[in-house]
């Protein structure tokens, strides 16, 4: 990429020195089983100082579009250095064709992030790893380098620019949400924190003892934050301690009187117990969600877990084994790490009805912890074992109703 370029993609300037030059994804929809039904940006930034600095790359695809933004601003082969805030590919995947149109004079990463990058490009060049606190002068703007280890990869590192009090934020605090809008302020406050919490629910959560201690650590660095510009979704700069304050609380994980009810059925039996469960729970004084997994993505329900206290999981018995539905569901959830969850199993069967037991297990397995012994019901639920299964729900509904 030679000389500055006339293109449908321009740059955003943020402050006198820096300026948004990532890709807008409109159409992604599916994150590695993430619904992302808003799409997603891969922000990227450049920093203008003596020298120049871009921050982050894009996903593969998006190589052009970074390029052409760039060359709104600036001749592409002006960048002297790159940062490379995170190694997976949604962020450097464009690597390897910026590093031939740019040829940086050094790209910086985490020791780990230096090892990923190899490991992933395989390219004829060394990357440069910087520690944590490091400083790069661009001359007239310092970058400094802050390790986030498993926050949330190995490599996770931010970028603080002390003059501007702008931290570079990288997966942390952003969102899936494509938009022609850069700021969080100029975006629908329930969007932001509908999409905000769903990223968390989906990729954080497993890492909330992580998210803790590095809100914990930028707190004791005395880091001044006037700004946060992620590496997804919008840009924070009228009040970025609103996300810190959502990440403080999903991290603390106070769970409140709210249950989640998740079932898949055949012919409506293991249904119909869902919803007499859910009515057991709501008679107990829980704020309950029904979740019909043919009707809901699993990311859904993780974010519907984010705040809950209860899980109860259903499913009839298909072949010897639960519905597949649901142990996708399970096995999803159980890499996703909820906390302080009770819950309880329950669906119909025929003759042999292993389900309730693989799913209790499975709960088990997640540290779930069982406030009721499974509920099995042969073929069709009668009325008494809908009442049954009501009473089910008020026992784990009593065991939540305490909470806020
Ligand atoms: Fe961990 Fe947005 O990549």
């Amino acid at each position: 990429m030679g000389a500055r370029v006339e293109s449908a993609f321009g740059a955003v300037k943020l402050t006198d020195r820096v300026y948004w030059v990532g890709a807008i994804d409109w159409a992604l929809r599916d994150f590695h089983g993430y619904a992302t039904q808003r799409g997603t940006t891969y922000n990227a930034y450049l920093v203008l100082g003596d020298k120049v600095a871009l921050i982050d790359t894009v996903k593969g695809p998006f190589a052009k579009e970074l390029l052409a933004r760039i060359s709104s601003v600036i001749e592409p082969a002006r960048i002297d250095y790159i940062i490379s805030n995170h190694a997976e590919v949604d962020h450097s995947g464009a690597l390897p064709e910026v590093i031939a149109a740019v040829r940086p004079e050094k790209v910086f990463a985490s020791t780990e992030g230096v090892r990923a990058l190899a490991d992933h490009f395989h390219l004829d060049r060394e990357f440069v790893a910087v520690k944590d606190g490091e400083t790069l002068s661009l001359g007239g703007a310092t970058l400094q380098f802050i390790a986030t280890p498993m926050l949330h990869w190995p490599d996770s590192m931010m970028t603080y620019f002390p003059e501007q009090r702008l931290l570079f934020s990288n997966d942390a605090f952003g969102m899936h949400l494509a938009s022609s809008k850069r700021y969080a302020d100029e975006i629908e406050h329930w969007v932001l924190e509908y999409e905000a919490a769903k990223y968390y629910a989906n990729i954080l959560l497993p890492l909330s003892p992580v998210v803790a201690k590095g809100l914990e650590k930028v707190k004791r660095l005395g880091i001044a934050i006037d700004m946060i510009a992620p590496s997804h979704g919008p840009i924070w700069r009228e009040d970025p301690g609103e996300i810190v304050g959502w990440y403080a609380g999903w991290a603390a994980g106070a769970p409140k009187k709210k249950a989640v009810v998740a079932y898949d059925t055949m012919w409506q039996s293991t249904a119909a117990m869902a919803q007499a469960i859910g009515d057991g729970l709501s008679e107990a004084g829980a704020v309950v969600k029904v979740l019909p997994l043919r009707a809901s993505d699993r990311s859904e329900l993780a974010l519907e877990l984010l705040d809950a206290g209860a899980l109860l999981v259903g499913s009839p018995t298909l072949n010897n084994a639960a519905l597949p539905t649901v142990v996708d569901l399970l096995s999803y959830l159980k890499g996703l790490k909820p906390r302080k969850l009770v819950g309880a199993a329950f669906g119909s069967y025929g003759w042999s009805g292993e389900a309730v037991g693989q799913i209790e297990e499975a709960l088990r397995g997640m540290s779930v912890e069982l406030a009721a012994e499974g509920l099995k019901v042969r073929y069709v639920p009668d009325g008494q074992a809908l009442s049954g299964c009501r009473a089910l729900g008020r026992q784990v509904g009593g065991r939540i109703a305490g909470q806020a």
